[in-house]
């Protein structure tokens, strides 16, 4: 038998959405956790992240031409941790979480060297949503380790998981 919940209720039934750590350039560079990721277009091969327009972040996803999605592994929770309760406006947050630089090939946002999949994306569009705003950007360049496995990926939704079976 169903009951009828709330809207918070409604949004608190999903699993988990892909935790990545989105990586933008300019005046000052930052790195801030995001579970709001999406892919939107194959062809062309458009992604998205959903920022809050509180965060220190959204003014430099703004203001800036590119970003990247950076996906960590369970190995890199603890990192995840601190770039996703850390503000970027009081710390550098690579140095925080003890991350690597790493230059991109087309973008001029740094990637993190220790994340095993690395997205280089040229922003095309912005899109207010109700509290969060969409930065969706075509993929031009990514990098992958060969030992990735997705197994290892995290998902957060109120908690972190990793994928369970496989059901086909
Ligand atoms: C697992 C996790 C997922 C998060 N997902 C999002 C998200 O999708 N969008 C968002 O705006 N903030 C999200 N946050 C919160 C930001 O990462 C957090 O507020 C961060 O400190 C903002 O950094 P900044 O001030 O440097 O921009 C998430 C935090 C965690 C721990």
């Amino acid at each position: 038998m169903k009951q009828s919940i709330s809207a918070d209720d409604a949004e608190d039934c999903f699993s988990g959405f892909p935790v990545v750590l989105g990586t933008v350039g300019g005046e000052k560079d930052n790195i801030i956790t995001l579970a709001m990721c999406h892919v939107f277009s194959f062809r062309p091969p458009y992604i998205g992240v959903g920022i809050g327009p509180k965060r220190f972040s959204h003014h430099l996803f703004k203001e800036s031409k590119d970003f990247a999605v950076n996906i960590p592994d369970r190995n890199l929770l603890k990192e995840t941790e601190i770039c996703g309760t850390k503000s970027g406006r009081r710390v550098d947050k690579f140095e925080a979480a003890g991350l690597t630089r790493e230059k991109a090939q087309k973008i001029s946002a740094p990637l993190i060297a220790e994340c095993p999949v690395n997205i280089e994306c040229v922003k095309v569009n912005e899109v207010d949503a109700g509290d969060h705003t969409w930065f969706i950007g075509e993929i031009v360049a990514a990098r992958k380790d060969a030992t990735y496995d997705k197994a290892d990926m995290l998902l957060y939704w109120g908690e972190y998981r990793v994928i369970g079976d496989m059901v086909k």
